[in-house]
């Protein structure tokens, strides 16, 4: 863990390496300048490098007292296991402490992960999605 640098603020992140990050984790296609509007308009954000390449991120969209949604959370294949996934997720949390309730939707397969780290599943959460139909096909939606 010693060998990587963490990373708050989205300055000097290269959108380019941030989208090829998601394209390979994999978490899908994220075009650079939807990631600057993303991140750019989320209060929390984490990057973490391996010397001078991106390996992973997350970020957090929250107002500041209620609710704050965490999204994005990737780390690149060659360094999946390692705890930092977990360490992200850590991180994020805890720049929200404070937040009456922090809240994610898991990419289908992931629930364990996030379980693990002390997330519960919401007995009433629903959501508008753009393109319901790929969420039902892609299993987050019902
Ligand atoms: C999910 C992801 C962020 C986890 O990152 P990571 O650095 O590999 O996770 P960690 O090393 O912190 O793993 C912590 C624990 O969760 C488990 N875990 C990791 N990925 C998991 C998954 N997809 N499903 C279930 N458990 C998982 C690990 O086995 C580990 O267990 P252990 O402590 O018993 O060894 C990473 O696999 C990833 O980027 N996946 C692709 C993108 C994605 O799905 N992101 C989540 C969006 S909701």
């Amino acid at each position: 863990m010693d060998a990587y640098s963490w990373r708050h603020d989205l300055t000097g992140v290269d959108l380019e390496e941030l989208s090829h990050l998601f394209r390979i984790a994999p978490l899908g296609n994220k075009p650079p300048q939807r990631l600057q509007t993303v991140f750019g308009n989320s209060m929390f954000t984490c990057f973490i490098y391996d010397g001078t390449t991106l390996i992973g991120a997350g970020r957090a969209l929250a107002d500041g007292a209620d609710c704050a949604y965490i999204g994005d959370v990737a780390v690149h294949p060659d360094h999946q296991g390692n705890g930092l996934g977990s360490e992200i997720i850590r991180r994020l949390a805890a720049l929200a402490e404070g937040h009456k309730k922090i809240i994610l939707y898991a990419a289908p397969g992931t629930e364990d992960f996030y379980l693990r780290l002390g997330f519960r599943h919401l007995n009433t959460g629903m959501g508008l999605w753009s393109d319901p139909e790929r969420a039902v096909a892609v299993g987050i939606l019902r």
